[in-house]
């Protein structure tokens, strides 16, 4: 009969190690790098971590850096069709903002965003903390919707 006291237990550092490497991410091929950041002390939360309506406005920034190909002028952001915090921003990472095209339509363009981080003491390895789904509508002067130039 087996005796689970005599189980190899747990090392504690290696569970957390195993943790992080399962946490780490390729970067995606068929994205574009649009935007590098680093948070400061002043866009963290009450937990320590970096406040999540900071992460927000940086997918909107690095969201629209794409769309501004096509709208070629004024636009706003419309929707945030998705968006998802999968893992925390800690103070001392350096954010990568990768971005890719997802539809054209008459006046708005759709995009993705993904976010990773590299940890402060982990630089080269990924974690993908965020993935939002944004769309941008080209405006007149009036900030009524104009159509988008097909070329
Ligand atoms: C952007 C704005 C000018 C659009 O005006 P509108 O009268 O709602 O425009 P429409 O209903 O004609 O829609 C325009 C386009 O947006 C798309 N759209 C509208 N609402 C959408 C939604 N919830 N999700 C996805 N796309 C949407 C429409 O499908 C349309 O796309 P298409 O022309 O490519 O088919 C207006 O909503 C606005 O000024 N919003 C405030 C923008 C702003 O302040 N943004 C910053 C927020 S912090």
């Amino acid at each position: 009969m087996s005796d689970s006291s005599s189980a190899p237990e747990a090392i504690p550092g290696e569970s957390r190690e195993a943790k992080a490497a399962a946490a780490l991410s390729s970067l995606p091929a068929d994205m574009e790098l649009v935007l590098k950041v680093i948070p400061l002390p002043a866009d963290v939360n009450a937990n320590g971590d970096i406040f999540g309506g900071w992460v927000m406005a940086q997918c909107d920034l690095a969201g629209s850096v794409i769309p501004a190909r096509y709208a070629k002028g004024r636009m706003a952001t419309v929707a945030v069709n998705e968006f998802v915090f999968k893992q925390p921003v800690r103070l001392g990472d350096i954010l990568s903002f990768f971005s890719k095209l997802v539809r054209v339509g008459r006046t708005s363009i759709t995009v993705t965003v993904e976010v990773f981080a590299e940890r402060f003491k982990a630089q080269g390895a990924y974690v993908k903390v965020t993935q939002a789904t944004f769309t941008y509508v080209a405006i007149d002067d009036n900030g009524r919707p104009r159509p988008i130039e097909k070329s």
